[in-house]
């Protein structure tokens, strides 16, 4: 398939910006073509005691990664509903994305509309994370910090909200666009979010859990995009990631069949050029290699006796962020 649009390296400094302003590239959106740059970052945000919350908000550590597979009835009953406030709590942030807001004021409209609904947010302290969210800009793969940093307008920017309620999480996120955004930055979170949804199209029981990533690798290198490797889908459900893993491409060892009553996320991150990773110094924010831009949005997703339930679905069914909707 040819690519319709140009790709935003292609632009030279003195072309009209693909804006539309009638503006010089250089004198419009080039600057938010330059690398994301860390930011400062906020004191840490309490948590009032009231909040059932993780082992690791105390300790700062991981998760106790050999729980079931497939969960009971209970776990499941309170995994739809945690998994539908990760789900709104992801709208709300993501309807406060625009130019000139900092990562850390999302953060902080996380972490109140988290304790607000009686939760806790999963990332803070969790492996020692600073933060209760996610906020990943443009080459920013997964797990960038909230910092200091302004939006700009041009900008693409992934949020991952995960809440911890009665005694359960919800992962899930999306990628939303700030301002005005490039054609082939456009064309690249519409890919990905169709990556999600064809590959939750496969779940079902009996399917082998390679048949996700290859759902993903066919479409987003079939549109001419990258795959990254290192980051895979987990098992979710009364701790963070369990050993259950879900890669994003075709491993032909990944044969185990997905059962009923299984809980784990799909999330692929997508890239314009190469799939690699390095990460910054702070040794969470993951940035692809070459600098071009990244996309992901993620579900946690229930297997059920004849396909799949999406937990993270916002209470009005919907997903969110610019990919287009399901
Ligand atoms: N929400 C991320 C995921 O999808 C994990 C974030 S870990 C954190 O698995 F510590 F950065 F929060
Ligand atoms: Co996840
Ligand atoms: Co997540």
């Amino acid at each position: 398939m040819t690519a319709a649009v140009t790709p935003l390296s292609k632009v030279r400094p003195n072309d009209p910006c693909w804006c539309g302003s009638g503006l010089k590239f250089k004198r419009c959106h080039k600057p938010t073509t330059e690398r994301v740059a860390p930011g400062a970052l906020s004191p840490r945000r309490p948590v009032p005691d009231t909040i059932e919350a993780p082992p690791w908000a105390a300790t700062g550590g991981g998760s106790n990664r050999d729980e079931p597979d497939v969960k009971s009835a209970d776990v499941i009953d309170r995994m739809r509903r945690t998994g539908r406030l990760a789900g709104d709590v992801l709208a709300q942030v993501g309807a406060a994305v625009a130019p000139g807001v900092t990562t850390d004021e999302l953060d902080e409209l996380c972490h109140t509309l988290t304790i607000e609904a009686g939760a806790y947010p999963s990332p803070l302290n969790y492996n020692g994370y600073k933060k209760s969210l996610c906020t990943s800009v443009n080459e920013v793969i997964c797990h960038g910090i909230p910092d200091s940093r302004p939006l700009r307008d041009g900008d693409i920017v992934n949020l991952d909200v995960t809440c911890f309620r009665e005694g359960v999480n919800g992962d899930t996120n999306a990628t939303f666009f700030v301002g005005s955004v490039d054609p082939e930055s456009q064309r690249l979170v519409r890919i990905t979010r169709e990556c999600l949804s064809e590959a939750i199209a496969v779940v079902r029981p009996g399917v082998p859990i390679n048949a996700i990533g290859r759902a993903i690798q066919d479409h987003a290198e079939g549109n001419g995009l990258g795959v990254v490797r290192a980051f895979i889908g987990h098992g979710v459900g009364e701790t963070f990631h369990t050993d259950l893993a879900i890669p994003h491409y075709y491993d032909p060892r990944a044969t185990k069949a997905l059962q009923e009553g299984m809980v784990f996320t799909i999330e692929p991150m997508i890239t314009v050029g190469d799939w690699r990773h390095q990460l910054w110094d702070d040794d969470w924010t993951a940035t692809t290699v070459d600098g071009k831009r990244t996309a992901q949005f993620e579900h946690t997703l229930l297997v059920t006796a004849d396909g799949v339930e999406i937990l993270t679905l916002r209470a009005d069914g919907l997903w969110s962020g610019d990919g287009g909707q399901p």
